[in-house]
């Protein structure tokens, strides 16, 4: 049976062995290092030339894949416990070493751009390795999580006939010809204007009005013509949805949900953690003094997961930035004052110099958020919240939602917003209407944070982002 590295590297010495993976390196004709994606670690090969054939030996090349048996030995080097002294070599499949030189399979440095370019090839590495087990894990962990809470996962449709956020950035989705502008769209499958998601929202919300407590995890569309280190045109959401629950409930929900999960990766997924951890501190080494992390990846995790997130109202953060140095001295470049939408640089601000914790805020002007969320009494703001995260921005973004039926419907009027697009929204609101709350967690950009990656396009295996969809 073939054994998974992960496990061979924690077994005792014992006689008969096998293993496969991807060769790594091929040293002094005696030491093979292979990786077969389980771990982090590699397995050291050890082999006496004279046993093998010489063609064998010359297709142990850095990028070929192998099977091996032999016997599980403590090893003589440093770098590991144990080590295979191998019996038996079948190579599986070759790789040309003048070819793999195009490749970041070549063992040298690569830069993120290379390694994205090549994004077939690029889990391979240790770094996109470490990546996508955490990536994974961070899944589980939310399953996990909504699961042992009492939670039910519920499927939203990827295609929809609705826009939940308002913003008109969607992909539209149809059969008819390319490039014909007069068909009329009865005529289109769906016999209507269809699009991909940008929210599973307002189907969560029938569910959480129906099952209590439930959750959306899936693929979300935007296209937003934004370039940005922290957007993407596909993403992955996480939309929990609460019934009889207001915007504090929702707050602790975020908050401990956030928590939760930093936990569980540090706990989970402590090799490869350390692993991003050096590379990070290695990295920023090169980066001049001021813009390097204060702290490392480690202690940013921990920090935020003993803390707690301040909470302050929209209109207070609007104060403190009044007030703040930089806004003083001009160096916004969006100016500050109640009513705007805050920009990145205010967010940074508040998180990173002012608190210098996770901030929650709340209460936005209602002009600026979307028709669903509750109106607050004061006329002018709804109760929404964002939760804002050390050098990410706005991790989450959540509101109570208009249970109100009347207000709901004024709402539409004003969001021009035609009723019977959404009049299954609004039914809801006529039969056992509560007050009910929910948020949505961009995976991409909790990813970030758990990997201290800068770039969105790291955290996802085959990101999605204006004029590139390769892979
Ligand atoms: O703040 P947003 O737009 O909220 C909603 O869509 C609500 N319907 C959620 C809800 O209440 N159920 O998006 C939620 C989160 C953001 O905070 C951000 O983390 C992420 O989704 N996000 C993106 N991530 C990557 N690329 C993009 N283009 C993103 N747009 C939003
Ligand atoms: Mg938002």
């Amino acid at each position: 049976m073939r054994n998974r590295i992960v496990d061979v590297i924690k077994m005792n010495p014992t006689k008969d062995i096998e293993a496969s993976g991807w060769i790594r390196s091929f040293r002094a004709n005696k030491f093979i290092s292979i990786n077969d994606g389980s771990c982090i670690s590699s397995l050291q090969i050890v082999i006496e030339q004279d046993n093998f054939d010489k063609t064998l030996i010359d297709e142990l090349n850095t990028g070929a894949s192998i099977w091996v048996k032999g016997s599980l030995i403590e090893s003589l080097g440093g770098g590991q416990k144990t080590e295979i002294s191998a019996n038996e070599i079948r190579i599986i499949g070759k790789a040309d070493p003048e070819e793999l030189q195009k490749t970041i399979l070549q063992p040298k440095k690569h830069s993120l751009e290379k390694l994205r370019e090549q994004g077939h090839l690029r889990m391979r590495t240790n770094l996109f390795g470490a990546v996508f087990r955490i990536r994974h894990h961070m899944s589980f962990a939310i399953h996990k999580y909504f699961n042992d809470k009492g939670f039910f996962y519920i499927n939203t449709p990827i295609i929809t006939g609705t826009d939940a956020e308002g913003a008109g950035e969607t992909f539209r989705v149809t059969t008819l010809p390319l490039g014909d502008k007069n068909i009329d769209l009865k005529n289109d499958f769906f016999g209507k204007p269809t699009h991909l998601t940008v929210s599973g929202q307002l189907e969560a919300e029938l569910a959480a009005l129906a099952l209590g407590k439930a959750y959306t995890f899936g693929p979300t569309f935007r296209a937003e013509n934004s370039n940005t280190t922290r957007h993407l045109a596909e993403f992955w959401m996480v939309e929990p949805e609460i019934a009889f629950a207001d915007i504090n409930d929702d707050i602790d929900l975020g908050e401990d949900f956030l928590k939760y999960l930093i936990n569980y990766a540090l706990e989970t997924c402590k090799e490869d953690l350390k692993f991003l951890n050096e590379r990070a501190i290695k990295e920023e080494e090169q980066l001049p003094k001021e813009k390097r992390n204060e702290h490392s990846l480690l202690e940013r995790m921990k920090m935020v997961s003993n803390n707690e997130f301040e909470r302050i109202t929209y209109t207070k953060a609007i104060e403190i930035l009044e007030r703040s140095k930089p806004n003083k001295k001009k160096k916004f470049k969006y100016p500050v004052e109640w009513g705007i939408d805050l920009q990145s640089e205010h967010e940074k601000f508040l998180v990173e110099k002012h608190f210098k914790k996770p901030v929650v805020i709340v209460d936005y002007p209602a002009s600026i958020k979307a028709f669903y969320m509750r109106q607050n009494d004061d006329g002018k703001t709804v109760a929404a919240m964002d939760i804002l995260f050390p050098g990410i921005g706005e991790i989450i973004g959540g509101s109570q939602r208009e249970e109100r039926h009347e207000v709901l419907q004024e709402k539409c009027k004003e969001f021009n917003i035609p009723q019977e697009a959404i009049w299954w929204y609004l039914e809801t609101r006529k039969f056992g209407t509560v007050p009910h709350a929910g948020f949505g967690l961009g995976f991409e950009r909790l990813m970030m944070f758990v990997t201290g990656m800068t770039n969105i396009r790291d955290v996802i295996p085959f990101p999605r982002t204006p004029n590139n969809a390769e892979f």
